[in-house]
């Protein structure tokens, strides 16, 4: 089939939902995602969104605690730019629906998570995503303008490339017009063209074998844009989560929330020691690559796989109140959190870095726009704050809609473009080929490109990853497409990039700490 669509949107994530909500008071909008539309990272979201709201908290403090955690490597314009436009976004979110919790005299009940100065954190209890998904979700749904399409996994962007340019196309000019999708009702290979195309696909996180993100977030928006010459940048500042609980047999991993530490949860050793002290003088509410590292130092000391978080000094109203969740959750597994520690390990959670945008989430190829944690800003510089990833996704996106309606106004349809060749794919290799070489990837990924990491370690990623590259391309050329085979590839090109920049980059700094180069005190 072939679709024509003003304003083409790939992922149902906040991202994805609050910009088309915005671009659908300009033209028809098609809203694309590879599974069920509430499946995203969005959705898993637990602590929250930080927004400035009340005294004593100023654009000033949130924007020196941003610069703060980013170590020295943030765009101080995208700070000021997000922090500044944070109020306003957060009262359109609660005008869309989403429900933040209030105390009993009315006011909005505000967190306070690692890295952060001031209770500032909107919540909905310990579900604040799934809360915000389902707001946006319902918007989009009643909305006229707004097509939303399940289980269309998107494959490709369309460029010149498509068109036979190859030879003339510089890298500066590369312009999209739309792109090819898989549908996974029908099996078939779909030509949407596009007047303009948001890329809000999420993150990379499964590149590694334990994360916190869902099984879509497999990088398919960053390994697109670096197939169609869009520049990314940052890959090597990943963010890994100190507290997920510590379960191995479950995927993705399972969130105890920062918010809880904010609550007065400590992290203990094996020996029941409160060991973060040693470390930082923020103890448990340290940055989260400080908290992480800390862990895994101790964790090597013991050789132990886990450490504790200690909530027990929260009062269980509290517990019952802000982390009904969590709690049942770990009842579930026999933990109950009023009266056991909870196991917990650092996980990987969030690309901090990602596909290249201005001010207005323009990548570097033409009607083309990225949000949301597939993009960088530069707002996370080297390691993100808590609760900095919902609103950056939320002014993006507006400032994404408010270029895209004057740029759509210039546009035509690239008509020339040709349907999907599927001529000579005719080699179906067995699932297991592929499901075991995304383990052999995960698993080079987590031993060699960790929260540690040394020049040896990223060389051997290197060259590993280069084989499993070769291996899967020669695969690809010739095999019948499946949504398992093009996730594939794309967490390759993902690794690849993290690999990359991380040895590109001789410094530790941030989340890239790296044993040969000490970092400066
Ligand atoms: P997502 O919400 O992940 O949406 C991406 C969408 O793209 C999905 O619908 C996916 O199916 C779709 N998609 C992907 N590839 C394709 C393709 N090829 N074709 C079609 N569709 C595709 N941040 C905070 O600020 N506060 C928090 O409290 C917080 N807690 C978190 C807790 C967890 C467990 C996790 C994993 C993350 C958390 N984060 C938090 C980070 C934050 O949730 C994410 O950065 C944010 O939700 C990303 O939104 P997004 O719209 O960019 O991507
Ligand atoms: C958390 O709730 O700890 C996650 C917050 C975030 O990733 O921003």
């Amino acid at each position: 089939m072939r679709y024509k669509v003003d304003f083409l949107v790939i992922g149902s994530g906040i991202a994805g939902l609050s910009y088309a909500l915005e671009v659908s008071k300009y033209g028809k909008v098609t809203i694309l995602t590879k599974a069920e539309a509430v499946e995203s990272s969005t959705k898993y979201a637990q602590g929250g969104i930080a927004a400035v709201m009340y005294s004593p908290d100023t654009y000033e403090k949130h924007i020196h605690d941003t610069l703060i955690a980013g170590a020295g490597l943030c765009d101080e314009k995208s700070v000021r730019i997000t922090i500044t436009e944070s109020t306003d976004r957060i009262k359109e979110l609660i005008a869309w629906g989403a429900k933040f919790d209030k105390t009993s005299t009315g006011v909005y009940d505000l967190a306070r998570e690692g890295g952060h100065s001031e209770h500032r954190i909107f919540h909905h209890q310990d579900n604040t995503g799934a809360e915000i998904e389902r707001a946006l979700l319902e918007a989009v749904r009643k909305n006229k303008n707004i097509e939303l399409k399940e289980y269309q996994f998107t494959i490709d962007l369309l460029t010149q490339h498509h068109l036979g340019k190859e030879a003339n196309r510089h890298m500066d000019n590369v312009e999209c017009y739309g792109a090819y999708v898989l549908n996974k009702n029908t099996n078939t290979i779909d030509t949407y063209l596009a007047k303009v195309i948001m890329i809000a696909t999420g993150s990379n996180g499964n590149v590694y074998s334990a994360t916190t993100s869902p099984v879509v977030a497999t990088g398919d928006g960053q390994a697109m844009v670096h197939r169609a010459k869009g520049w990314l940048k940052n890959m090597e500042f990943v963010q890994f989560h100190p507290t997920a609980l510590y379960n191995p047999i479950e995927k993705p991993s399972f969130l105890i929330t920062e918010a809880m530490r904010g609550a007065g949860a400590i992290l203990k050793n094996m020996n029941g020691e409160a060991f973060m002290s040693k470390y930082d003088s923020r103890g448990s509410l340290a940055p989260r690559d400080i908290v992480a590292r800390s862990i895994n130092t101790e964790m090597a000391k013991s050789g132990d796989d886990h450490v504790f978080l200690d909530c027990r000094e929260i009062s269980k109203e509290e517990i019952m109140h802000h982390f009904p969740h969590i709690y049942a959750k770990c009842l579930e597994i026999g933990i109950n959190i009023t009266k056991d520690m909870i196991p917990v390990v650092p996980t990987a959670h969030y690309g901090c870095g990602g596909i290249v945008v201005d001010e207005y989430a323009r990548t570097t190829i033409k009607h083309l726009y990225a949000t949301g944690e597939c993009s960088c800003t530069g707002l996370h510089g080297a390691n993100r704050l808590a609760s900095n990833s919902l609103l950056e996704a939320l002014v993006y996106s507006r400032r994404a809609a408010l270029d895209s309606k004057e740029a759509i106004k210039d546009i035509d349809f690239c008509n020339q473009i040709p349907d999907w060749n599927a001529e000579g794919m005719i080699f179906n290799e067995e699932m297991s080929l592929i499901t075991q070489t995304q383990k052999e990837l995960q698993q080079i990924m987590s031993n060699y490109v960790g929260i540690v990491r040394s020049d040896l370690r990223l060389q051997r990623a290197f060259i590993r990853t280069g084989l499993i590259n070769k291996e899967t391309e020669e695969l690809y050329s010739r095999s019948v497409l499946t949504p398992q085979l093009c996730e594939l590839r794309n967490l390759i090109a993902n690794a690849y990039l993290i690999i990359k920049m991380a040895m590109e980059r001789k410094e530790s700094v941030g989340l890239n700490y790296n044993i040969d180069y000490p970092p400066k005190k």
